[in-house]
């Protein structure tokens, strides 16, 4: 009887610590905490609140950099139960921007579950500390493997990340509660695991959206020049389609294993999406596969990614597919129709559609069955399922 007493006692103050520690409240002594953040990291849902000592403690006082982005530094730290994470420490120019982030980041991020998106832990909301704590991907990000020194890996390794990759931002878009815009999709932000399993990160500019909302409002200028959308920087009005648009440059530096914006590299005198689509246009992409040193059996997913490619840069956000049927397309399931040349607005003055797009017109095409619906002949129209 005394035994079952005390375990139940026992079970209550321990459920009524971690009911507090979710919550944030009343930060406990930092060596009681830890032993409760082990446990409770055993059984992660949603992002908890650490205190500044922990993570201090967890990083041997920020010693172990992982990398640095636009908005802070990401340092390595283990917890005692030696569980890696990695901490995002937050620094801008002002509180408000860091708040917006930081809430940016857990409102986003943090109520989302899905094997290509990173998971948040929790984050650090103390005086002296804004942090978020992720889990930690071993294989860096995807930056380093593409432009890195290390370039032994198979192709078809990184078509499978541009696979799991396409399935994370398509349950951002598609599939959690509320649609999620990421606004910043760039090999930086794409995480690998051990097993090279993607993961989309730093949702630091992510925005949660109502379904059905077809046009966001956005403040300042947002995403990576190379890789945002041309409507982020033009008063266009902004759709989930911007993603669309990253995602296809990526595949496009995907498959030359190179960055787009590296000039110096043989065969690059001009921008490399543009050669990639003259290429498709002359019908040689047997050059692609030659410059991009992709093996003869990967041809085929080459040639799709590069068509997908095509497809998600398309100039207009209503020629862009959705998230869905470019990653179909990219798979292999449906056939993929011949794209336009996303890069005739380079050499010609605005057409009227765009203009129609200035004016709010830009239109999604969700549609239910499996089907292309765009013809070749029509090159202007998004491919949809
Ligand atoms: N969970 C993680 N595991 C390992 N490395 C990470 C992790 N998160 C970030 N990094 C490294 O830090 C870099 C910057 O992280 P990111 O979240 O993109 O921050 P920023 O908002 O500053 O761009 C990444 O490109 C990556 O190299
Ligand atoms: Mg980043």
């Amino acid at each position: 009887m005394v035994i079952i007493i005390v375990k139940i006692s026992l079970s209550i103050i321990a459920c009524s610590r971690r009911w507090t520690l979710r919550r944030g409240a009343n930060p406990v002594a930092p060596t009681f905490l830890t032993v409760v953040v082990d446990k409770i990291l055993d059984d992660i849902e949603k992002p908890i609140r650490f205190s500044s000592q922990q993570l201090t403690m967890a990083t041997s006082n920020f010693s172990h950099l992982l990398g640095a982005g636009s908005f802070g530094a990401v340092y390595k730290g283990t917890f005692m139960n030696g569980m890696s994470v990695a901490i995002k420490v937050l620094n801008g120019s002002s509180d408000k921007r860091i708040e917006d982030q930081s809430l940016a980041e857990v409102t986003t991020v943090g109520r989302t579950h899905h094997m290509n998106l990173v998971q948040l832990y929790g984050f650090c909301f103390d005086r002296n500390l804004r942090a978020l704590v992720y889990e930690f991907m071993q294989n860096s990000s995807l930056d380093r493997l593409l432009f890195g020194a290390d370039e032994d890996i198979e192709w078809d390794v990184l078509y499978n990340i541009a696979i799991g990759t396409g399935k994370g931002i398509t349950y951002l878009h598609e599939e959690c509660q509320q649609m999620i815009i990421h606004y910043d999709i760039k090999p930086g932000n794409i995480l690998l695991d051990t097993n090279f399993c993607p993961k989309v990160a730093d949702f630091g500019l992510a925005k949660l959206c109502n379904r059905g909302q077809i046009h966001v409002t956005i403040s300042g200028v947002r995403g990576t020049p190379g890789y945002a959308a041309p409507e982020m920087w033009m008063p266009f009005p902004i759709t989930q389609k911007c993603d669309v648009y990253s995602f296809g440059m990526l595949l496009v530096e995907i498959l030359g294993r190179r960055s787009n914006l590296d000039v110096n590299l043989p065969d690059s005198q001009e921008w490399f999406p543009r050669w990639v689509w003259k290429k498709h246009e002359m019908k040689r992409f047997s050059d692609v596969m030659i410059v991009c040193r992709i093996q003869e059996h990967c041809r085929d997913k080459a040639e799709r990614m590069a068509m997908v490619a095509l497809w998600c840069v398309q100039y207009k956000q209503a020629s862009r597919p959705s998230m869905n049927v470019a990653l179909k397309m990219l798979e292999g399931g449906v056939e993929i129709p011949l794209p336009a040349n996303p890069f005739l607005h380079l050499m010609e003055s605005p057409q009227p559609e765009v203009l129609a797009e200035v004016k709010g017109e830009a239109c999604s095409f969700p549609l239910p069955a499996i089907r292309i619906l765009a013809e070749s002949s029509n090159p202007g129209t998004a491919p949809t399922i």
